[in-house]
């Protein structure tokens, strides 16, 4: 599509020559999207990352887009953002392929398979948490990342730390950068250079152990991949598995990172949540979680939901047409890229009551403020492609916090407020610097 045919019946703008809106976007996404809600409304067009895309904003687009009836949306769209480093991972597959591949990952994903990976994760974490030093500046974002890295190592690949799982992976977080490269060729000593080198590396390290995993069954997710099957007999090829399993790595190890980060931010800035919580954990009488005592966490659920609702970690989505369509009276045409937001449709005064405010207890019963529209809160998503490892995500970050919170207080200073960088996935600039202090 041509900015003059879509100026005549979508409205919008290109932004500033060249770049768009790309730059804005980085620097502060919040602004940009609410800004063009003023000026424009639901729908509008505005050119970004060397493309035009139709914004789609609040839970009726999310809704159209996410149900996809018709199969009228491509995931294949997310090419544009990451690059070729992720081909084939479920989430760029689509349709009939996509039901096909998510009903075979599906059974490395059930209860039992979860209950294996907490057991793997619980001592991973405990170590981790146990080398923490007190500081009065100990930056969260790195500890986290890290954190989250280790036990992919174990529950991934199920491989122990040490040098191998060392170079595993600087390689993972070489591919993951080079993805969001500004130069997207493969010049020397170029991100998209290193992140080519890394894909293959990778790819070599999971062909060469492929064998193995096949031969044995551990309670590891590559090796519960290699052995997946579903009642119809339908199974991974090789390659598949090396593909899902890259693509695994990356969808799950920024998103916890950041949810973490973010629930240590807010637990900072409200100390009462922190001590109730505290309290929450401390009732269970136990330093590990099991499986069963998830549900028991209300409070630490509550908190995980109002940590992402306002701080999206996928803060919006790309999809492209198949044909033309019709959003509102606006018409879309075939083979356009499309955006939505679930940050913005977190933030609408609409839907929420003083949204940017932190307040667990709009989940609590009786309230239910996100029950207004079944699309308002939504950062895992939805439809054919909601997130497959929400189960897991929240598994690994109720696990990890509650043996920070029987370990450890932190605070940051009253006026401190956590500002994003948004040229990945929404972190904080400074690392999110806090004063933490053990308590046993
Ligand atoms: C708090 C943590 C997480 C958040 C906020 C999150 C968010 C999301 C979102 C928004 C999508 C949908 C993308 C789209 O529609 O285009 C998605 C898809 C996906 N996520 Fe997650 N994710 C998280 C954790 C994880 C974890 C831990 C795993 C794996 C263990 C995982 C694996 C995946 C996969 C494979 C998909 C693609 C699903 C499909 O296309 O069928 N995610 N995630």
């Amino acid at each position: 599509m041509t900015t003059a045919t879509m100026s005549k019946s979508i409205p919008g703008d290109a932004g500033w020559p060249l770049v768009g809106y790309s730059l804005d976007l980085f620097r502060n996404m919040d602004h940009v999207v609410k800004e063009r809600y003023e000026r424009y409304g639901e729908v509008s067009w505005m050119r970004m990352f060397g493309n035009n895309f139709v914004v789609l904003l609040g839970p009726d687009a999310n809704q159209f887009v996410y149900q996809n009836r018709g199969d009228l949306f491509e995931n294949a769209a997310w090419n544009v953002l990451i690059g070729p480093f992720f081909p084939r991972g479920l989430m760029l597959l689509d349709f009939d392929e996509h039901r096909m591949h998510r009903r075979i990952m599906q059974q490395a994903f059930q209860k039992q398979a979860l209950e294996g990976y907490l057991d793997i994760m619980n001592p991973r974490i405990a170590h981790d948490i146990g080398s923490w030093r007190e500081s009065a500046h100990f930056e969260v974002l790195p500890a986290m990342k890290d954190m989250t890295l280790n036990v992919a190592s174990e529950v991934f690949l199920g491989h122990p730390p040490g040098a191998e799982a060392e170079r595993l992976k600087t390689a993972f977080v070489y591919l993951v950068r080079a993805g969001a490269s500004v130069i997207r060729y493969p010049l020397p000593f170029t991100r998209w250079r290193q992140g080519i080198t890394s894909r293959r590396l990778l790819e070599d390290w999971f062909r060469r152990e492929l064998p193995e995993k096949r031969r044995s069954s551990q309670d590891d997710l590559f090796s519960r991949l290699c052995h997946a099957e579903t009642d119809q007999g339908e199974l991974f090829d090789d390659e598949d598995v090396i593909n899902h399993m890259i693509f695994l790595l990356m969808a799950a190890h920024d998103t916890s990172t950041i949810t973490l980060t973010n629930m240590l931010y807010q637990l900072a800035r409200h100390p009462d949540w922190q001590t109730r919580l505290r309290e929450e954990s401390r009732a269970l009488g136990k330093q590990q979680l099991s499986y069963e005592d998830l549900a028991s966490l209300q409070n630490m659920k509550r908190v995980m939901k109002e940590t992402l609702r306002l701080c999206a970690p996928v803060p919006s989505m790309p999809r492209r047409t198949t044909r033309d369509c019709e959003f509102k009276g606006f018409e879309i045409p075939a083979n356009q890229l499309v955006t939505i937001s679930p940050w913005f449709a977190h933030k609408m005064p609409e839907y929420w009551q003083e949204p940017e405010y932190f307040d667990p207890e709009r989940f609590a019963p009786g309230r239910e403020e996100d029950k207004q529209h079944p699309f308002q809160w939504v950062p895992f998503g939805g439809g054919a492609h909601k997130c497959i490892g929400l189960h897991f995500g929240e598994m690994e970050v109720m696990a990890a916090l509650h043996q920070i919170l029987l370990n450890y207080e932190w605070s940051v200073p009253a006026d401190y407020r956590v500002r994003y960088d948004f040229r990945t996935l929404p972190i904080p600039r400074d690392k999110l610097p806090i004063n933490l202090r053990r308590i046993v």
